[in-house]
């Protein structure tokens, strides 16, 4: 089941999954986590958080119409190539298009390049890294 759920209920699984469990509770925050209109949801398998990914208004160049940043996009390991990550971005981009939203873009790892590929998004940067994680490409789906 997939719900919007409170900032609180992401530092866990953004921890564990996209820091190797290295960061203090309640991390990491991002400054995009203040922005107004960010929101985050969660996909529970059974009674248990599994995936999570957050979401905020921010455009991108050189992209007309409203856009909305994906950030800190995790599946708990053991959970992971069950689908959830696919449904849970599918649920963001159906509730994007009632807001009229207009494009999604997010920076990508290398490694999940492939994931959100399958979604439909494409790559719209030149490899970059991110020092202390690795390669990205910026990735862009236009959702309406
Ligand atoms: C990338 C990630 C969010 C995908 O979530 P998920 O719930 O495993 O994704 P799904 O099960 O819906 O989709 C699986 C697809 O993602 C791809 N994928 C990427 N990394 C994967 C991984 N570690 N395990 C399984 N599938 C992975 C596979 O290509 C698979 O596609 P396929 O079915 O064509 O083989 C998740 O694997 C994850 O948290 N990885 C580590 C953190 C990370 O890289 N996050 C993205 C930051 S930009």
């Amino acid at each position: 089941m997939i719900k919007f759920i409170p900032l609180d209920d992401v530092f866990d699984i953004r921890n564990i999954v996209l820091r190797e469990g290295k960061l203090p509770p309640g991390q990491p925050r991002f400054p995009s986590d203040d922005v107004e209109g960010a929101f985050h949801l969660g996909y529970f398998a059974g009674d248990t958080l599994a995936c999570v990914a957050s979401f905020h208004p921010e455009a991108r160049e050189p992209y007309q119409g409203v856009g909305y940043q994906l950030r800190g996009m995790a599946t708990l390991e053991e959970y992971q190539g069950k689908n959830f990550g696919n449904q849970l971005l599918n649920f963001a981009i159906v509730y994007l298009r009632g807001q009229k939203a207009n494009y999604i873009w997010c920076n990508a790892r290398k490694k999940a390049l492939r994931f959100y590929q399958n979604i439909g998004f494409e790559v719209i940067s030149p490899e970059f890294e991110v020092p202390g994680i690795g390669p990205h490409y910026v990735m862009y789906l236009k959702i309406q």
